[in-house]
């Protein structure tokens, strides 16, 4: 078997190979070799406009609980397990006792400066009977799913965790965005989509921020690399920023499928909900949609509703979604032709609504009185949906109607230059050149539903923002494998200088 191991700082980088058995009794040797890995901070990255940092959440670190079956950190009594066919990249952050260790086939154990394991011999008295513990895997999170998935104006409110709330499609990263793995953190992470790559701005990982497509593809066949990042796609960096300050399309739209594949949705709580643009389920809240001009600028906007409104006390419990949408336009309601890009304000409160109505009222005040200052033509409050219509059998019913009409029209004309004549009297019913009028007035009752219905396709469809329920059922499905070819303890940055000990 060969284990191997690489450390890196920022100049001198060590690796250290062990040829051995697949269960290692006396560990303590083994890691004493090893130094410790310097990891970077995330540079910050400047300048950015109307780009958000999108932060993976899951980790494959030791040190976190919910990545072990038994739910807690393995102790100096513990066997520790890494089934020997799951790949796994795994950062450890600190020291940690153990029994005894089972590697994975293939695997790394990133070392954090002054990490290691030792080995106790027999129990370890803090610790208890010993347990075999096993290192769950990681193979079915998803970069589409939103869920998993938490977004930030800078690098600083990732931190402090001031995260803003999106719709599905902007939950997950769009073309514009950083992408961010944690620091002092490894993770797995599955890019399967029906693309061939997935675009965005830059990704960091390990606290290196890559924006170079060739450079990020090198790390990506890297060793780190192949653990951390599997699947049918590939993420390419270095697509431009959004250089348009009214905002830019997410993107997303074309994994929408796969997206709301992920996403369950809860039960609603209102009668009239709503299904914003970008969203996989319905909503109960409000939707505001702003037409904005060329001076209207998203991030100072999004800023000054956080500052006027979200900060006040009743407002606390909202949630508010702001971005650049591509509305489909449809000639008299019902025959697509392209889309006008709008801004969608999507403000939910996790319950009846009425309170997103009320800000809703708020902030279309706010826009009648500064709207041109602040580059907005105009807004309006999309109105709800009538409960129990849905988009099908509102198409269908301005279909029929127009149809009818259409129809209507015809007669009347062909009546008229009399190429048709109209039949005598009572004695025949149904004609088959004419409907009789008796259908038609039937039929045009439906334009009734005209106004209610039309309101009712602007949307896909969508849910409450519960995101973080399915991240614990996935975390659930256990049974991970490491065997003993190779752990490979990398650090992806920097790896000249690589010193080769045999033990
Ligand atoms: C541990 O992992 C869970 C699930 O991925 C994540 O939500 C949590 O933030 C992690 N804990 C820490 C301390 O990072």
């Amino acid at each position: 078997m060969n284990f191997s191991s690489k450390q890196c700082c920022s100049h001198v980088c060590h690796k250290v190979g062990i040829k051995g058995h697949n269960i290692f009794r006396s560990l303590a040797q083994t890691f004493k070799m090893l130094k410790v890995a310097q990891v970077l901070l995330i540079c910050s990255l400047v300048g950015a406009t109307n780009a958000l940092y999108k932060q993976w959440i899951p980790d494959t670190n030791y040190e976190n609980k919910t990545n072990w079956d038994k739910g807690k950190v393995p102790c100096g009594s513990d066997t520790v397990q890494f089934s020997s066919q799951r790949k796994v990249s795994v950062f450890v952050e600190t020291t940690h006792a153990v029994q005894e260790m089972v590697l994975p086939m293939d695997g790394e154990l990133i070392l954090n400066s002054g990490a290691g394991f030792y080995v106790v011999s027999g129990q370890d008295p803090d610790c208890g009977a010993g347990v075999r513990t096993e290192f769950k895997h990681a193979d079915l999170l998803q970069w589409f799913n939103p869920a998993l998935w938490q977004a930030a104006a800078t690098l600083n409110d990732l931190q402090d965790g001031h995260f803003l709330f999106s719709v599905h499609e902007e939950s997950v990263p769009c073309q514009q965005d950083d992408v961010v793995f944690k620091a002092l953190s490894s993770f797995r992470v599955d890019t399967s989509s029906s693309q061939t790559t997935i675009p965005v701005k830059s990704v960091s990982v390990l606290g290196k921020v890559f924006d170079s497509k060739s450079e990020f593809s090198e790390y990506l066949s890297s060793q780190s690399g192949l653990l951390q990042f599997h699947g049918s796609s590939s993420v390419t960096v270095g697509n431009p920023s959004c250089g348009d300050a009214t905002g830019c399309d997410c993107g997303n739209s074309v994994n929408h499928e796969r997206i709301c594949s992920t996403v369950t949705c809860g039960t609603l709580s209102c009668e009239k909900p709503l299904l914003p643009i970008g969203h996989c389920c319905e909503v109960c809240g409000a939707i505001i949609v702003i037409h904005y001009s060329d001076s209207f600028n998203l991030e100072n906007y999004r800023g000054r509703i956080r500052h006027l409104f979200l900060s006040l006390p009743k407002y606390e419990s909202i949630q508010l979604a702001m971005s650049k949408i591509l509305k489909p336009q449809r000639l008299m309601g019902i025959i697509p032709f392209g889309s006008s890009p709008e801004i969608q304000v999507v403000i939910l409160d996790g319950e009846t609504g009425k309170l997103s109505e009320a800000l809703a009222q708020d902030m279309i005040k706010d826009i009648k009185s500064h709207g041109s200052n602040l580059g907005i033509a105009g807004a309006e409050i999309q109105p709800a949906r009538e409960p129990g219509s849905n988009t099908g059998t509102v198409v269908g019913a301005v279909f029929g109607v127009l149809l009818v009409v259409a129809l209507i029209v015809i007669v009347v004309v062909l009546l008229h230059k009399g190429i048709v004549q109209m039949p005598s009297m009572p004695s025949m019913p149904s004609m088959p050149s004419m409907p009789s009028l008796s259908r038609f007035r039937r039929n045009t009752d439906v334009d009734d539903l005209d106004g209610a219905t039309d309101r009712g396709f602007d949307n896909p469809i969508f849910d409450k923002p519960d995101m973080l329920n399915n991240i614990s059922d996935l975390y659930s499905t256990d049974s991970i494998s490491m065997t003993q070819t190779g752990v490979h303890f990398i650090n992806p940055a920097y790896d000249e200088n690589e010193t080769d000990f045999t033990i």
